[in-house]
This record gives C-alpha cells, sequence and structure tokens, in this order.
C-alpha cells in the first residue's frame, strides 16, 4: 500500500496518496467513516470552546460528516438546489455577475494601474450564486468572506493560541449571524434550503451545523480555485496564454487542469470506523486517515491524476462539483476577455496553506 504511516509526533494521519487507494476508502464508508471531516486539526484550548460554547456553536453531524442513515435524505434535499438542470439554467446569471466583476475589475486597472483580481473578481461571484441558488437573502457579503477564511483556519489551521482565540471569536459571531437567518429563512413563505430541511424534520441546530459547512464550502473553495487559476495564468505558467482563456474551451480546460494539479480542496479526511485492512495493511480503529484528492501522484508513476477525485467521490461526493466547475470557468473566461494586456505585479503573493485548503491570497496584476 502505498500508505505514509508518519510518525505520530510529526503527523497524526495516515497519509494515502495513491489515487485507487484514496477511492477505495471513498467507496468504503462503512470502514472509513467522515465523521472527522469538521474536527479542527489544532484541537482547541478550553478558552476558545468556552467562546463557542456562549455561543452556542454547535456542529452536529448531518452532511459532510454525517456517517449515519440520515445522511442519504438530507442529502437528497440539498441536491434538489444544485441538480445540473438548476446550475444549467443558471449560467446565464453567473455570467451576468462575471461580467459585472471583470467591468469592475478594467475600472479599477484603468484609475489605480492596477487591481487584485482576488477581491475585485474571485471573491463575490461564487458567494452571490449560491446565496441566489439556495433561495437566501444576498447580504453582508464582506462578513461572509471574512468569517469564512477565519473559520477554515480555526478548523484545517496551525493558529498559535492567541490567533485561535481572535478565530473563535468570529466563528461564534458568524454562528450567531447565522442562526438570525435560518430563523427568518425557516419562517419565510418562499422556497428556501433551510425551509426545506426544517420541512424534512431538521432541528435548527441541525441546519446550523448544515449552514455552517455549507455558506462557507460553497463560496469560498470557488473562490480559491479561480484565484489559483488567475495566478498561475498571469504567470504563465501553465501552459495556457491569457488571451486564449477568453475562449470557453480553454478556460474549461485551465480550470481542470488546476483542479488536477492545484485544487482549492487537494486533500480531505477519514477515519477507520473500526478496525479493518486496505491493500492488505491493517487500519486500526480511530486511525485518522488524509487523503490526497489532487496533486503530485509521482508515486504511481502516471503524473498528476486527471481532476476525478477532485470533488471526493462515492456517497459523500461534493454536491456542488458541476456548479463550482462552471463559475469558475466562466469567471475566469470573462475576465481574460474583459482584461487583455495584463501582467503580474507580484509574482510572490501569500499563499493560502492549511491541512485542505489552498490558494493565493491575492492575484495583484497591472499593465
Ligand atoms: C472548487 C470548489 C469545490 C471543491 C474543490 C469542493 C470539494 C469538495 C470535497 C473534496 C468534498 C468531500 C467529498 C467526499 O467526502 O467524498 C466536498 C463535499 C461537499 N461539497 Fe464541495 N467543493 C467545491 C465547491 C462546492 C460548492 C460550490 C458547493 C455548493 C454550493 C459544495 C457543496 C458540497 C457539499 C454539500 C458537500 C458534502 C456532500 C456530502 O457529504 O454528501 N461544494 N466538496
Amino acid at each position: 500500500m502505498n500508505a505514509a504511516f508518519a510518525s505520530a509526533q510529526t503527523c497524526p494521519y495516515i497519509v494515502l496518496r495513491e489515487p485507487a487507494a484514496v477511492r477505495e476508502v471513498l467507496h468504503r464508508p462503512e470502514n472509513f467513516s467522515p465523521a472527522n471531516a469538521l474536527i479542527a486539526v489544532t484541537p482547541l484550548s478550553g478558552q476558545s470552546l468556552r467562546v463557542l460554547q456562549r455561543a452556542r456553536f454547535a456542529l452536529p453531524p448531518v452532511l459532510a460528516s454525517n456517517d449515519t442513515a440520515s445522511h442519504a435524505g438530507i442529502r437528497k434535499v440539498v441536491a434538489g438546489y444544485f441538480t445540473p438542470a438548476t446550475v444549467g439554467a443558471f449560467e446565464p446569471r453567473i455570467r451576468g455577475i462575471a461580467r459585472d466583476a471583470a467591468a469592475a475589475a478594467v475600472g479599477l486597472l484603468e484609475t489605480v494601474g492596477q487591481v487584485d483580481l482576488v477581491q475585485a473578481v474571485a471573491a463575490y461571484p461564487p458567494a452571490v450564486v449560491m446565496l441566489e441558488l439556495l433561495g437566501l437573502p444576498v447580504r453582508d457579503l464582506p462578513e461572509l468572506k471574512a468569517w469564512s477564511l477565519d473559520s477554515l483556519e480555526l478548523f484545517w489551521g496551525w493558529p498559535d493560541p492567541e490567533r485561535q482565540l481572535e478565530l473563535a471569536h468570529s466563528a461564534a459571531e458568524f454562528y450567531g449571524w447565522l442562526r438570525e437567518l435560518v430563523l427568518e429563512a425557516v419562517a419565510s413563505p418562499g422556497r428556501n434550503l433551510f425551509r426545506s430541511l426544517a420541512e424534512h424534520g431538521l432541528s435548527t441546530p441541525e441546519i446550523c451545523s448544515l449552514g455552517y459547512f455549507l455558506l462557507i464550502a460553497g463560496q469560498e473553495t470557488t473562490t480559491q480555485l479561480i484565484s489559483t487559476a488567475f495566478f498561475r495564468l498571469a504567470e504563465g505558467s501553465v501552459g495556457f496564454a491569457w488571451k486564449d482563456a477568453a475562449s470557453g474551451t480553454t478556460a474549461r480546460d485551465l480550470i481542470r487542469h488546476v483542479l488536477a494539479t492545484e485544487s482549492s480542496v487537494p486533500t480531505w479526511r477519514r477515519i477507520a470506523a473500526q478496525d479493518t485492512v486496505l491493500d492488505g495493511e491493517r487500519i486500526p480503529a480511530g486511525a485518522e486517515i488524509l487523503l490526497e484528492l489532487t496533486g503530485n501522484h509521482e508515486s504511481s508513476g502516471q503524473g498528476p491524476t486527471a481532476y476525478g477525485l477532485a470533488f471526493g467521490s462515492g456517497i459523500h461526493r461534493c454536491l456542488g462539483a458541476k456548479l463550482a466547475e462552471l463559475e469558475a470557468a466562466v469567471v475566469v473566461q470573462e475576465t481574460a476577455a474583459a482584461l487583455q494586456g495584463i501582467r503580474l505585479a507580484e509574482p510572490n503573493p501569500e499563499w493560502l496553506r492549511l491541512l485542505s485548503f489552498q490558494a493565493p491570497r491575492t492575484v495583484v496584476v497591472g499593465r
């Protein structure tokens, strides 16, 4: 088996890099549970826990970390908001939002001389699209973006105690905002996801738990994918010229290339539900497993994998895969068409590097 049984001091996970083994784990949910999907990589301090408890913050297993029989029914309710037909019909709206963002970036480039494509273009369209598709009000977007990054760092990062406390305050504030949104949406007459979940029988804490994951995963990961695509395109390092990405086919190929080589979600976790065997090796119950979904698979001798595992596989496969790919391609295409003749103004940006998330924090371009 191509697993790295690293010492517990350096890495608490069994790391699986071989695509076939990763796929097998994802397809054996009875042996490899997703129950650890939302557990903080850096254990929360007593002080941070108290901040979260005061906000009645709780993440009961509902969707991504749910290994019980209730998962299938809940997944079906959420999937109803992202059917291929719904996503396909939304393309003109996505293109309109992308064009507006690209036009604003052109304005900044002309007035200021340079523009950060992460803030100007990648940040907001995925959030607007997600909220509209879910039937939720589009509001407080700057706060949503800041809360998302903070929560990703709190749960998938390595903050020191002081930073962790700051992040816990941010997560508590986000959760309070979310609870209000849930109560409002459940009581409102129109079709929206939170109301559908309440009708399915979920409690308010369960809806908040699902909302906390989805409102982050449903937009920040796409922002990050678009950011990396912009950076590599502007850098000229991936074999695609900036001007060529103005074509829909090239933009789609670029997004698939980034998903295969440098995805915004390069890894995901599972935990062994009981003593089991993988590729002839014994895996003890409770072992935490880090799956390398995409990236380098030199060990397999096949070079980078296709992007086939970028969205996971099996019964928990990402429900937003089609939407994320479409959005990313449309945003890149519209931006490449609107901003001609640009160059990378800051070739060494800071990167967000967490256990399961990565992207450049800025992509500043000029003429
Ligand atoms: C580039 C963007 C995205 C990437 C790379 C990504 C990746 C992933 C991955 C790796 C998983 C875990 C899959 C597994 O356990 O097998 C996942 C789950 C999930 N994703 Fe995404 N995702 C993205 C965007 C989105 C979007 C836009 C949405 C919705 C609007 C979304 C909704 C979900 C949901 C609901 C789950 C949990 C599904 C379940 O447990 O049944 N994701 N995603």
